[in-house]
């Protein structure tokens, strides 16, 4: 449960950095399920996900269909033009996505002991839902950079309703890629959203093109343990990794099952 002057604090900067919020068993559990889980995945058969144009479509229906899965992204770094992989694979993963708190028994069970439906009841949800979980790796060297952008541009509610919970499962630095983002900037619109389009390809529509503040950025630099819980309209950014150390995070993000969830939405599912 959070105290109030941490909601306020979450009210008035559209972010919260809360403490201590995840033990190291905990920790251990979800990194070495990923482990697992990365080695039992025959990588060789998504190799071209990032290659050539026809292999973007490819990726784009690997994606869409992650909604209900336990599906790995690579990072972009991890192979070349032709395919090959420059890294091994324990090091080439990064994200695993976007239904293991539902469908995996050790992410379920890691999840469900964490109760985030309770805190986002105090940040104002009616009917909070876990509509999206991912594994972040943000590998050592080739860890890529996460552009500037709104939560809720990718799980849009009618109003919106996007909170997201984001635990350092490691130390997270300047160096090695750690959240930044701009305090109230959740005050300003939404600027753009990822929609469904009839060809069922998906692309982003523009609602608001002002520039970002981006010399408001806040470096979030935390230990491992921490969450910081974000709302889905805060700009928020992670550089990408030329350090030796991989950032881990797990991220889960509930939306308000009160709230119109439109099917234009990427991921679609039935809990909302
Ligand atoms: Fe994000």
């Amino acid at each position: 449960m959070l105290k109030q002057e941490q909601i306020d604090m979450y009210r008035d900067d559209g972010y919260l950095v809360v403490d201590k919020f995840i033990d190291a068993d905990k920790i251990k559990s979800l990194m070495h399920r990923a482990e697992h889980l990365i080695e039992e995945f025959d990588s060789l058969s998504h190799t071209t996900v990032f290659s050539t144009n026809e292999q973007e479509r490819t990726s784009n229906e690997y994606f869409i269909g992650s909604a209900d899965k336990v599906r790995f992204f690579f990072e972009e770094g991890a192979i070349d033009g032709s395919g090959n992989f420059r890294v091994e694979k324990s090091k080439s993963i990064n994200k695993i996505g976007h239904a293991q708190h539902i469908i995996d028994p050790i992410y379920k069970k890691v999840v469900d002991s964490l109760q985030f439906e309770v805190i986002a009841r105090q940040l104002g949800l009616n009917k909070p839902r876990a509509i999206q979980s991912m594994h972040i790796f943000k590998q050592p060297m080739i860890g890529g950079e996460v552009g500037l952008h709104q939560d809720s541009t990718f799980l849009y509610t009618e109003p919106m309703s996007c909170v997201g919970f984001w635990l350092a499962l490691e130390d997270a630095t300047i160096k090695n890629g750690c959240l930044q983002a701009i305090p109230g900037g959740h005050q300003s619109p939404l600027k753009k959203r990822f929609l469904r389009s009839k060809g069922g390809e998906m692309k982003f529509e523009v609602l608001d093109d002002s520039e970002w503040q981006e010399q408001e950025l806040k470096v979030l630099e935390v230990v491992a343990g921490t969450m910081i819980i974000l709302h889905g309209q805060l700009p928020h950014y992670s550089a990408a990794n030329k350090s030796k150390q991989s950032r881990q995070a797990f991220s889960v993000h509930l939306v308000d099952s009160k709230c119109h969830y439109p099917k234009e939405n990427w991921l679609q599912t039935d809990l909302v």
